[in-house]
């Protein structure tokens, strides 16, 4: 059977959707983004050389695959055509037969981007959301209000140019009078932003029909979200998260299909948790051992080249992920990165209020007033980055993939223990 399945990050993004998403592509016809923008950041290593996609799906490697950008998508027409000359450059075909977009995406200004930009600067320390300041919540503020520039408004320049007239109405009273920045002139966006949209104009498409098409044909869909479970506008450790909703069930609503075309959710978690920006990680370690993790993760945001905040593997955030978006199965990612450690703390319940719990707070910053409960296990020293089975793996690394199964009652059904697409082990 055709399964289609959804590909999210089971916490703060950076999971290493990326390269799971490119293997799974091999065996899927059609490979869909339904939310978030450039501010998401797939690094894939295809023969050695690091390829880095901010919004095309990462199926587009496979070269008889369509990628499709659903209307849940903020799309930055700059970025969009920069990474459309860089696939050409790695000769990747990027016509419109393989790529499209729907009519109804969003589109990021240049003053989205200039609004995410001042607004964190004006915050000051603890305030600051530590976005990625490639204005994706400026641009679904947009959406919202009802004032949002969309892909499919780049077939009518004149009616284009009256909403850009209209979204900068209330942004240059910001710009002007709260901001003590210069204000921007419809005309000025536009004249920016028109070469992108006429490159962008053959790739519109009707997404939602492309899908129940790909469908109808007997043909297998990869849903490949973007950034992590927690960081959900809804669900997340709001407010540090960001404007979309990362959950597996917004693939219907930033795709345009229905609920029942969804066989399987994939949560790809890492062998330790990572969290880029600010907001409560209860798992962090400040200490030698999340410099070294830190190091020999390469630990670095692949959009914005911030380090990441490391720590030990969160089994009460991965709880609510599995009750969130439905996983069926996880991905483990960068196990081989945990190799050298003497012992491997796994936290399986915080202390919160005096009590035991096993699901997050949830009132807002909760998160941050709860204390770890960790379980030791001990750790395994052999490189593991050739091991082809689960069966060769060490004894250590067998027991802790086993234990994140019973205490998460999923299966782990892929482990990656290297970037290559030859260092997956499928279990
Ligand atoms: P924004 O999405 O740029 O508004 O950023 C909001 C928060 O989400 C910040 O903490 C970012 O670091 C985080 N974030 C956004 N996209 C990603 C991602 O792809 N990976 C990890 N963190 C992300």
């Amino acid at each position: 059977m055709n399964k289609n399945q959804v590909i999210v990050g089971s916490l703060w993004g950076d999971e290493g959707k990326g390269k799971i998403v490119d293997l799974l592509s091999s065996q899927a016809d059609v490979i869909v983004r339904y939310q978030g923008g450039a501010n998401a950041g797939h690094t894939l290593v295809v023969q050695g050389k690091k390829i880095i996609l901010h919004l095309v799906p990462s199926g587009i490697l496979h070269k008889e695959k369509i990628c499709l950008i659903g209307n849940g998508v903020v799309l930055d027409p700059e970025t969009f055509c920069e990474e459309l000359e860089g696939l050409k450059k790695a000769n990747i075909p990027v016509g419109p037969d393989r790529l499209k977009i729907s009519y109804k995406t969003h589109l990021i200004m240049p003053y989205h981007k200039l609004l995410d930009k001042l607004r964190e600067e004006k915050k000051s320390g603890k305030e600051k959301i530590g976005t990625t300041g490639r204005g994706i919540g400026p641009a679904y503020e947009d959406k919202v209000a009802r004032v949002g520039i969309r892909a499919g408004d780049c077939l009518d320049f004149d009616h284009l140019k009256k909403k850009l007239e209209n979204a900068l109405k209330e942004k240059n009273v910001l710009f002007k009078n709260y901001f003590d920045s210069e204000p921007m002139s419809a005309e000025e966006v536009f004249e920016k932003i028109a070469p992108y949209l006429e490159t962008i104009k053959p790739y519109l498409a009707d997404i939602s029909s492309e899908i129940e098409n790909a469908i109808r044909g007997g043909k297998k869909i990869l849903f490949e979200g973007a950034q992590g479970t927690h960081l959900d506008i809804d669900h997340g450790t709001y407010p540090f998260v960001t404007s979309s909703n990362t959950v597996a069930s917004n693939v219907c609503a930033g795709a345009g299909c229905g609920i029942k075309v969804i066989d399987e959710i994939i949560g790809v978690v890492k062998s330790y948790t990572t969290r880029v920006g600010s907001g409560p990680f209860p798992t962090e370690l400040t200490d030698e051992i999340g410099d070294h993790i830190q190091q020999k993760g390469s630990e670095f945001g692949a959009t914005t080249g911030r380090k990441r905040r490391c720590g030990w593997l969160d089994l009460v955030l991965l709880r609510e992920s599995v009750r969130l978006n439905s996983i069926t199965k996880f991905a483990l990612t960068k196990l081989d990165v945990l190799s050298g450690l003497q012992e491997l703390k796994v936290c399986t319940a915080y202390r919160y209020n005096s009590e035991t719990i096993y699901y997050p707070p949830q009132h807002e910053n909760g998160l941050s007033l709860v204390e770890p409960i960790y379980e030791t296990l001990p750790g395994w020293t052999a490189d593991i980055s050739k091991v082809k089975t689960f069966s060769d793996l060490p004894k250590e690394a067998k027991d802790y993939i086993n234990f994140i199964e019973d205490q998460l009652n999923v299966p782990v059904g892929i482990i990656s223990v290297g970037p290559e697409r030859s260092q997956t082990i499928f279990k």
